[in-house]
């Protein structure tokens, strides 16, 4: 089975993030094929990459058979063990264009838009664009430890022999910066927050690596094993209003949904110091199927 392709598609400049719920009384199965049914110029034209995702119950209800057990939708807020909160505001669909420049992502989104508007509507858009190559709006490198295009695919798509294969789980969030309040930090103390030096992304070590750092945050161990994920975290806004969109991708949900609960400190240790500079203002999971799985619900092309 083969996992889409947009995942793994590095480089865009240019980012439409839409997330759209079902109009009352819609018809899951209607919207999976109204998604599959996106036709060239959606799936074909150079340079423009496409993930769609759905909400994991609804994919379920569609495709019990090919729906990996277990998964669910960013469904209740998470609150950390102070109260800090990550906000649900899960959707049905989750369709995200990247391209080289705006134009082509602003007219597929136009026009999906169109082609859903009787089943769904689009209640949720983000707007990302890349900063100096690979750097979040902090001004660090994002993705360092990302693991590489050839070891990706094994750690974000669910094995071929298991239900969903060829998918993978997609957690979304929009983080807001406080910008002012990072950047008062002197550079050492940036560094503190996130784990890494700054100009190069070297991770801190030993003494020098606080408890509380994003990295020592998210790094998740079980039986002496580390899990990764793959991040494809894009940056959004304006001068005066802006922040990370956290795009993540696994195989395995609960690894991603054990790093919120590190980041918000409910495993016991401290909270994330990120977290002291950052709000989560949306969340959700999405169930992001294999090609093959999603062509299944194509209407021929000559009905
Ligand atoms: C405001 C939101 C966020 C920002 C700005 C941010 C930024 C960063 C930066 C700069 C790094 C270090 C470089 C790297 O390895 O990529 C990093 C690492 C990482 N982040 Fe985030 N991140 C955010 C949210 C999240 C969330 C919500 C998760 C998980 C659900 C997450 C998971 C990770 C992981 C797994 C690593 C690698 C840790 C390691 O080195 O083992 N991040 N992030």
């Amino acid at each position: 089975m083969t996992g889409q392709t947009g995942i793994f598609a590095l480089g865009d400049a240019a980012h439409g993030f839409f997330e759209y719920t079902l109009q009352p009384g819609g018809d899951a199965k209607a919207l999976v094929r109204a998604v599959a049914d996106l036709r060239p110029p959606h799936t074909t034209v150079g340079g423009v990459n496409l993930v769609v995702g759905f909400r994991p119950e609804l994919w379920q209800r569609v495709d019990p058979a090919g729906a990996p057990p277990g998964v669910t939708g960013f469904n209740a807020p998470l609150v950390g063990a102070d109260g800090y909160t990550m906000p649900a505001t899960q959707a049905d669909l989750f369709v995200w264009f990247a391209a080289a420049a705006y134009d082509m992502v602003f007219d597929l989104g136009v026009a999906t838009r169109d082609a859903l508007g009787p089943i769904a509507t689009l209640t949720r858009e983000c707007t990302g664009w890349s900063y100096h190559h690979s750097r979040d709006l902090t001004g660090f490198e994002d993705g360092t430890k990302n693991p590489n295009l050839y070891q990706a695919p094994a750690i974000v798509l669910i094995g071929d022999d298991a239900p969903g294969a060829g998918g993978s789980v997609l957690l979304f969030q929009q983080w807001r910066h406080d910008a002012d309040a990072f950047f008062a930090l002197p550079d050492a103390a940036q560094e503190r927050v996130i784990g890494r030096t700054k100009p190069d992304s070297i991770e801190l070590t030993g003494a020098a690596m606080p408890a509380d750092s994003h990295v020592s945050r998210t790094t998740v161990v079980r039986d002496g094993r580390e899990f990764d994920i793959f991040r494809r975290n894009v940056p959004y806004g304006d001068v005066s209003d802006h922040g990370t969109l956290f795009v993540g991708f696994s195989a395995d949900q609960l690894r991603m949904q054990r790093m919120l609960e590190q980041m918000a400190g409910l495993d016991g240790g401290p909270r994330d110091a990120l977290t002291r500079y950052t709000t989560p203002l949306s969340g959700a999971y999405y169930f992001v199927p294999a090609i093959e799985a999603l062509a299944r619900f194509t209407t021929p092309e000559d009905d």
